[in-house]
């Protein structure tokens, strides 16, 4: 039996690769960031070349460092940013344009007409989803509207349509396999999440022809094996999920009732609610968690847009911090805020919002407030919008969480990780490896291959780190979650 299993991990802003063996331990890694484009307010876009490229890059460095061969994989499991859209040439594998990242509000009009006509009903009862440019859907229908001559190629079968896993999948198999897994399908807003089946209504309004579309497939199944020439052998490609979902696999919240939160790039709260979808009423999603053994789980999600990349703000364009570590330290040099207040809505608020229009703010600003205090205030924000999650997470499942799972980059910053169990009072759970995004992924494809035998010999590598049990007094707690509340006002339809 190999020894090992490769997890590739195409996040927002960077691309890892990660070894595990059988106790889930990491045996080697490698992470490249790649470039994002801005080209207007409110854009964002990704060269998929370079996605393909940089992942190829650390897939070779992980194995380099530790003098691993194809042959010690026992599989590999893909874990991606979800909605992220591509679109490229089915002869020649060229990208028609640069892929529209998740986060990208260019449709945002657009969703707002299907929103006139009607569509919010229907569109939910099949998806899951509110219609939202948040979702690939409306980004495909961009590309073929906007590239000269795609939609007619597209309709000639000559374009295919993909997430980044499907991408990834796509190039590993030298154009041989083209899938989604029912994860990622359940995040376009094309797919209907009871049949598990493209939805043909959807795609007529979208006017999307079905041909460009990935054959969705289980999350945790060999859909193909990557080409030789890459990683100096083939090695089966047996599990795809979208990273929140691969994530809530990770933490192995498999049973109804269990939920984690990673904190990424954006904020991603998941609830498993087993093999029934429960739908929202108080602005959640409602989403695939994986297709495994032959039958579905379905998943409740509160998607925030910007938590990690809210500290990346505070380094990159403010340049408050060198870091991102930095901003624990810099936050504790104050004992509060001083009254002020940030709204990360850089991107539109998700849930439970859900305003395409709303952009960021910093309020509450007097003669003494400090960079200390504005750094304070952005860890700050990230806990509070995960708050307003749980509360809505709540009102719909009728379930009081005992404990928060985390996981993600940002959850190695104790300061974020306490104000987190202060504001929900509940302890919030840190498990050693917070890698649990690619874990999930490694863990799919280890037990299609048999590398790993079931569930519950998965569960036995799970170890917790650190548990944050609320410190905060209830009036303190209160009258900061009101002036939180009072903020994100400020944000509201800001772009109109
Ligand atoms: O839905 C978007 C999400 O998949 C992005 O995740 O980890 O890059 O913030 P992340």
């Amino acid at each position: 039996m190999a020894d090992y299993i490769m997890a590739l991990d195409a996040g927002t802003t960077s691309n890892r690769c990660i070894l595990f063996n059988k106790k889930g331990k990491i045996c080697s890694m490698a992470q490249r960031e790649f470039h994002q484009y801005f080209p207007q307010p409110g854009w964002v876009e990704h060269d998929a070349d370079e996605i393909w490229a940089s992942m190829l890059g650390v897939a070779v460095e992980a194995m380099n460092r530790i003098g691993v061969e194809a042959a010690d994989i026992a599989a590999i499991g893909i874990t991606n940013q979800r909605e992220t859209t591509i679109v490229w040439d089915k002869e020649t594998g060229e990208p028609i344009a640069h892929a529209i990242v998740w986060q990208c509000r260019r449709t945002a009009a657009y969703c707002d007409s299907l929103k006139e006509q009607g569509y919010v009903d229907s569109f939910r009862k099949k998806t899951g989803l509110v219609i939202d440019a948040y979702f690939s859907g409306t980004k495909i229908k961009w590309l073929l509207d906007h590239v000269p001559g795609a939609r007619e190629r597209a309709e000639k079968g000559e374009l295919l349509f993909g997430t980044v896993e499907t991408w990834l999948i796509w190039k590993l198999t030298k154009g041989a396999v083209h899938v989604t897994d029912y994860s990622n399908a359940s995040r376009t807003m094309l797919f209907n999440i009871n049949t598990l089946q493209w939805d043909e209504e959807i795609l007529k309004v979208l006017d999307i022809p079905k041909c460009m579309l990935p054959e969705p497939k289980p999350s945790s199944c060999i859909y193909g094996e990557t080409d030789p020439s890459y990683l100096g052998g083939p090695i089966p490609i047996a599990g795809a999920a979208g990273d929140q979902q691969a994530a809530l696999f990770g933490q192995t919240c498999f049973e109804p009732g269990e939920a984690k939160n990673t904190y990424g790039t954006g904020c991603f709260l998941l609830m498993n609610t087993g093999e029934k979808p429960v739908f929202s009423r108080n602005g959640l999603v409602t989403t695939i968690a994986w297709g495994l053994d032959g039958k579905v789980n379905y998943a409740l999600e509160g998607s925030i847009f910007v938590a990690g990349a809210a500290v990346q703000w505070l380094r990159d364009e403010l340049r408050l911090i060198d870091s991102a570590e930095d901003s624990e330290y810099m936050a504790k040099k104050v004992k509060d805020t001083n009254g002020c207040y940030v709204v990360p809505a850089f991107t539109g608020l998700g849930a439970p919002h859900w305003d395409q229009y709303a952009r960021g703010t910093i309020v509450g600003i007097t003669r003494g407030v400090n960079k200390y205090h504005i750094i304070r205030a952005t860890l700050e924000s990230i806990a509070y919008q995960v708050h307003d999650v749980l509360v809505a997470m709540k009102a719909d499942s009728g379930i009081d969480l005992t404990s928060l799972k985390v996981d993600g980059g940002a959850s190695a910053n104790n300061f974020l990780m306490q104000t987190q169990a202060d504001f929900i009072q509940a302890p919030v759970k840190r498990p050693s490896c917070v890698e649990t995004t690619a874990m999930g992924a490694a863990y799919l494809a280890g037990l299609a291959v048999g590398y790993w035998k079931d569930k519950e010999e998965v569960k036995e590598n799970q170890e917790v780190d650190r548990i944050f049990t609320p410190e905060l007094d209830e009036k303190t707690r209160k009258t900061m979650v009101r002036g939180w509340e009072k903020a994100v006002r400020y944000a509201y339809g800001w772009a109109r």
